[in-house]
């Protein structure tokens, strides 16, 4: 088992870690003992479902520490409530279906239920689950409101799963949990703002997701475009793509939400407009370039969400094509590169602070930091689009955060409006970082 790094915060630090019931349960021994190293005083609460997966001897042998389960012991001390207010940070690791659910729900049917009600500190929670209990539209809800509520979400990795299955769902490792923990109590010891905890996140590990943002995008203009452009072949056909504009339309609405002044530069899709945001709806690509350079020195950050046609026909018939004339040649002229011109035209001052995304089927990760520095762009989220659950036409997305000067930030599937918040924590960060680069 590796080492904990050294030089860690976690000295003298009291950590609650809540053990609930998944086959992967025995790796909260791994954790336990990353902790202990690291010089933290961990407590262990194992729930009925982790003590049929791993024993208390265990973690006491590990913490030399009570391991505790039961909310009818020691009731003059108020074990119930004593174990939450002491800690600073609380972890749940591995976090079942059913404990995401009595987290979200405020339940306080167990030990770890009431523990997690009595605490003001930071919670990191990692999930383990099949992947249908995952993908599952009742622990999406509970997700995100944990997430609003400011639990950090780490994980789940996807890969092998109990019984031969495969999927997301898998719990990180403990190395990653240790970094989420770490992260947690080095955040809230310094009182930093949602910038400074998408910095400190572990470069490898899934961001974790925030406290709700402030208005700390108040007083930034925005330019975000969304959807997906179209490009006439006659009066009646297009050539276009998949993009819904969900992705960048969440971007509008949370950027507002945080305060900031927000123009949307809109493909078509029939979503409404969030509130707050001022919208202008365009079609091709060309539209879309016209409207997004002629804000280009007016603005302090342009996201470009938007899946903009590389090419469009030379000619666009003036009547409808006809089948009886047979299959048309159709030859394609390429279209402006909006962000690389953008990239171009900045040259080397800092402003707008440009933000690309990546829609890969392949190498997505190598192609988006190409695509980052061949574009000019500060920060490049780089979107896997041949996954099933997330990408194109749904409500979900999981995505990497790539920046210009080498950073790199995973955010785990969640609904598009919590990536999104994520997305402008990095924003935020860049824009509080330091200039150039
Ligand atoms: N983009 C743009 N103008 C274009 C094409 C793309 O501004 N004509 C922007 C997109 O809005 C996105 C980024 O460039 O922010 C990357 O888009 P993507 O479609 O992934 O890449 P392409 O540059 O089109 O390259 P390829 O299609 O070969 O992957």
């Amino acid at each position: 088992m590796s080492r904990p790094p050294a030089d860690t915060p976690l000295e003298g630090r009291r950590v609650l870690l809540g053990v609930t019931g998944g086959i992967a349960a025995y790796k909260a021994a791994l954790l336990a003992r990353l902790l202990v190293q690291a010089g933290a005083e961990v407590d262990v609460v194992l729930t009925r479902g982790g003590g049929h997966f791993v024993g208390p001897a265990t973690f006491e042998g590990i913490t030399g520490r009570a391991v505790r389960s039961e909310v009818w012991e020691d009731i003059a001390a108020g074990t119930h409530v004593a174990l939450g207010r002491a800690a600073e940070v609380l972890v749940v690791y591995p976090a079942t279906a059913h404990t995401l659910a009595r987290l979200a729900h405020g339940l306080a049917d167990d030990l770890l239920a009431t523990s997690a009600l009595a605490a003001t500190c930071p919670v990191v929670v990692a999930p383990a689950m099949h992947a249908e209990m995952w993908q599952h539209p009742a622990t999406r809800d509970n997700v995100d409101l944990l997430t609003r509520r400011g639990v950090r979400l780490v994980g789940p990795a996807e890969g092998p799963l109990m019984g031969g299955d495969e999927g997301p769902g898998r719990l990180v490792d403990p190395e990653v949990a240790f970094a989420a923990v770490t992260a947690a109590l080095t955040d809230a010891g310094s009182g930093t703002g949602s910038a400074a905890r998408t910095a400190t996140a572990a470069p490898t590990a899934t961001a974790a997701p925030t406290a709700p943002s402030g208005p700390d995008l108040a007083g930034c203009r925005l330019v975000v475009t969304a959807g997906g452009t179209r490009e006439a072949l006659d009066p009646v056909r297009y050539l276009g793509n998949r993009s819904s504009g969900r992705m960048g339309f969440a971007l509008a609405a949370a950027a507002a939400e945080r305060g900031g002044e927000v123009e949307l530069v809109a493909a078509p899709t029939e979503l409404p407009t969030p509130p707050g945001v001022r919208r202008t709806d365009v079609v091709t690509a060309r539209d879309m370039h016209a409207a997004v350079t002629a804000r280009r020195t007016e603005v302090d950050v342009i996201i470009k969400a938007a899946a903009v046609a590389d090419f469009r026909p030379e000619q666009v018939a003036p009547r409808k094509l006809k089948k009886d004339r047979g299959a048309p040649a159709v030859a394609l002229v390429p279209n402006p590169d909006i962000l690389a011109e953008l990239g171009a035209a900045r040259g080397t001052a800092d402003r707008p602070v440009l933000v690309g995304f990546a829609a890969e089927t392949d190498t997505a990760e190598d192609n988006g930091r190409a695509k980052l520095t061949a574009k000019g762009a500060d920060l490049l989220v780089v979107n896997d689009v041949s996954a099933t659950d997330a990408g194109f036409e749904v409500d979900d997305n999981r995505v990497v955060v790539l920046d210009r000067r080498g950073g790199r930030q995973e955010v785990a599937l969640a609904s598009k409006r919590v990536v999104a918040d994520r997305i402008l924590d990095a924003v935020v960060a860049w824009l509080e970082g330091p200039r150039g680069g």
